[in-house]
């Protein structure tokens, strides 16, 4: 007889949801800029109870024209997360500066994709509390961005935060994600690469346009679509059937002239990214393509 499937293990339940099954775990967001807004923005559309504690009065003005409910000092009591959008050199500051205002049960939570969960501190009280970190791959410029589609990083310094983590995700349509703590760096990296790099690879593509004597708007106008277009492949079609360009169909004299056409700056990116792209379609290229290509890129 064929074994039979195993159960699935049932998630722990957090306190809060031991409490109140039903219930949804209440939320204070402290710090009202771009992540706090659009977390806070976005837990109140989807119906959770959240607060905002922000720090300036300019950002008191904002979360109140944006509807969102104040909190003071007290609140940090009954949360059952605390999420601290702030930046990231603050948030052990910040953390051990909350230790007397939080619930003993209030869970922390921070938003920074550098951190690991030690940005905390080591204080023993601050070891008992549950701990997380709750990282949106979404370059957000405003506070009234949509985080929603987007993929969210999540780490929790106990097995029960986790499924709770979880919920929060779903609510805000977020696709989660699981990161090991040991590797958080390497994660980081990538996502900086998609997103902040991608900025940079686009400032690097309008400066070679501007080579040719194309001025920046203009510049900037064309690429963006094209940018979008390679993207869109790869969503299509994956990394390797989504790679276009000559490196993609082995044309040695075209990546030549490119060399030769571009300042030195913008030739170290091409000749880099152009390795990597090898990297990705060498098994279809001929032996002899494939060696021509990596003698020029990498001389
Ligand atoms: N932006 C992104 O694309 C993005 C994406 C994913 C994750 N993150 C992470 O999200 C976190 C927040 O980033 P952000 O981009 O939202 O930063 P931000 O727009 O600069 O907002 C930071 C907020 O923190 C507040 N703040 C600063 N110091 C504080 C303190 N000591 N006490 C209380 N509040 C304080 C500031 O208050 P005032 O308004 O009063 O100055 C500001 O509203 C960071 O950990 C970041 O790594 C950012």
């Amino acid at each position: 007889m064929p074994p039979r499937p195993s159960r699935p293990k049932k998630a722990p339940r957090a306190r809060w949801q031991r409490r109140h099954p039903a219930s949804k775990p209440r939320v204070l967001v402290v710090g009202f800029g771009r992540v706090g807004g659009a977390l806070a923005r976005g837990l109140k559309k989807a119906g959770w109870p959240v607060a905002v504690l922000p720090r300036s009065d300019e950002s008191v003005r904002r979360a109140v024209k944006l509807n969102l409910r104040l909190a003071d000092h007290e609140n940090l009591k009954e949360a059952d997360l605390c999420l601290l959008a702030v930046p990231d050199a603050v948030v052990g500051r910040l953390a051990a500066s909350l230790r007397d205002d939080l619930g003993a049960g209030t869970a922390l939570i921070h938003c920074a994709g550098a951190l690991d969960l030690s940005a905390f501190g080591t204080d023993p009280e601050m070891l008992r509390r549950a701990r997380g970190s709750f990282h949106p791959l979404c370059a957000v410029s405003d506070a009234q961005d949509d985080l929603s589609g987007h993929a969210v990083a999540l780490a929790a310094s106990q097995r029960e935060l986790m499924p709770v983590l979880w919920r929060m995700a779903l609510a805000l349509r977020l696709r989660p994600i699981e990161v090991p703590e040991a590797r958080r760096a390497a994660y980081h990296a990538g996502a900086v690469m998609a997103a902040g790099l991608l900025v940079a690879l686009a400032s690097g593509a309008v400066a070679a346009f501007e080579e040719a004597g194309v001025i920046e708007d203009q510049a900037l106008g064309a690429l963006l679509p094209l940018m979008r277009s390679a993207i869109r492949g790869v969503e299509v079609r994956g990394l390797i059937r989504g790679l276009t360009g000559p490196v993609a169909r082995g044309d040695i004299s075209v990546v030549q002239a490119h060399l030769s056409a571009l300042p030195a700056e913008l030739a170290d990116i091409y000749r880099a990214l152009s390795l990597r792209s090898l990297k990705l379609v060498r098994d279809q290229l001929p032996a002899e393509t494939r060696n021509a290509l990596e003698r020029l890129l990498k001389a």
